[in-house]
């Protein structure tokens, strides 16, 4: 399936008054994590292996142990950040589609979405396989041209992207103006007591489980690896510091708990296209 009027992989002229790469040096999330891989240039590589193994077991551990940021906590994010009937969404970091099934919901058309992975291994475990458009790719670079959606969301992908600045620099050539943007992502808390409790839960609790009921065993290293990059990850304030230097306008970190996340954003009504 489409998008109606976008074509596929093709790249549009630029119109709008996107950052240049000169004033946007690379930043990473976080460091290389070296427990897991060597160097930055071998992130990418062991994130796609990993996923792709695992794809087809992440929803079901994810709905028992992801701290309830299920499929309610999912479309209220969406609905607070303006997600309204009849937007073109773009999905980054699609993964099995648990985003993208609840942004269907708010905008009543699987038409008007588009989800964008490099996992082959999440997407075939998707029960959205075969019924949305999903597209082989990375938030640092989104396979669509310019000025194609309304609302870009991603859940729980921020850690995995290679340059946040050269992400949102796609995130604000792939929106409208006045397009929107929700990220969410599940950050360190501030009481070093809160940290211990979650750390104990999520590196150790959650991978015992995942050792427990999953059948691959690298699902019990994705969970544990998922704290480790929460842990390691750059925090709200340098996200929030990115997002504006990208072009963005009301920027806003919604918290929940003081571990969920909503990076809120838009782009100015005014651009030129
Ligand atoms: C933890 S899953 C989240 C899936 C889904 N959005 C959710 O809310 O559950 C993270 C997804 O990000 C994808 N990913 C990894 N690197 C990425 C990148 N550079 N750009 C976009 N997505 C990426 C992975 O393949 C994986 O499917």
């Amino acid at each position: 399936m489409n998008h109606d009027n976008t074509t596929v992989g093709e790249h549009h002229e630029r119109s709008k008054s996107i950052p240049i790469e000169q004033d946007n040096p690379v930043l990473v999330p976080h460091p290389p994590i070296t427990k897991y891989y060597a160097n930055e240039s071998e992130r990418a590589e062991f994130l796609q292996g990993i996923f792709d193994e695992t794809g087809s077991e992440y929803d079901r551990i994810e709905s028992i142990l992801a701290l309830g940021s299920g499929s309610w906590y999912r479309r209220q994010a969406l609905l607070r950040a303006g997600l309204k009937p009849g937007m073109k969404v773009v999905d980054v970091g699609f993964g099995t589609g648990l985003v993208a099934k609840e942004a269907i919901k708010v905008i009543e058309d699987a038409d008007l979405l588009i989800g964008i992975d490099p996992s082959a291994g999440m997407i075939k475990a998707s029960p959205l396989h075969g019924q949305v458009t999903i597209l082989d790719g990375r938030a640092e670079e989104i396979p669509l041209p310019e000025s194609s959606c309304d609302f870009i969301s991603m859940g729980y992908a921020l850690r995995h992207i290679s340059d946040l600045n050269k992400a949102f620099r796609e995130f604000h050539r792939v929106l409208k103006p006045d397009g929107r943007l929700c990220i969410l992502e599940i950050t360190k808390p501030r009481s070093f007591f809160s940290i211990w409790l979650l750390k104990v839960y999520m590196r150790v609790i959650v991978p015992i489980f995942a050792r427990m009921v999953a059948k691959n065993k690298r699902t019990s290293l994705l969970w544990r690896y998922y704290w480790d990059s929460i842990e390691a990850c750059a925090n709200p304030a340098e996200i929030i510091e990115a997002i504006k230097h990208a072009g963005f306008i009301e920027v806003n970190q919604h918290l929940i708990f003081g571990i969920f996340s909503e990076f809120q954003a838009k782009l100015p009504q005014n651009e030129a296209v």
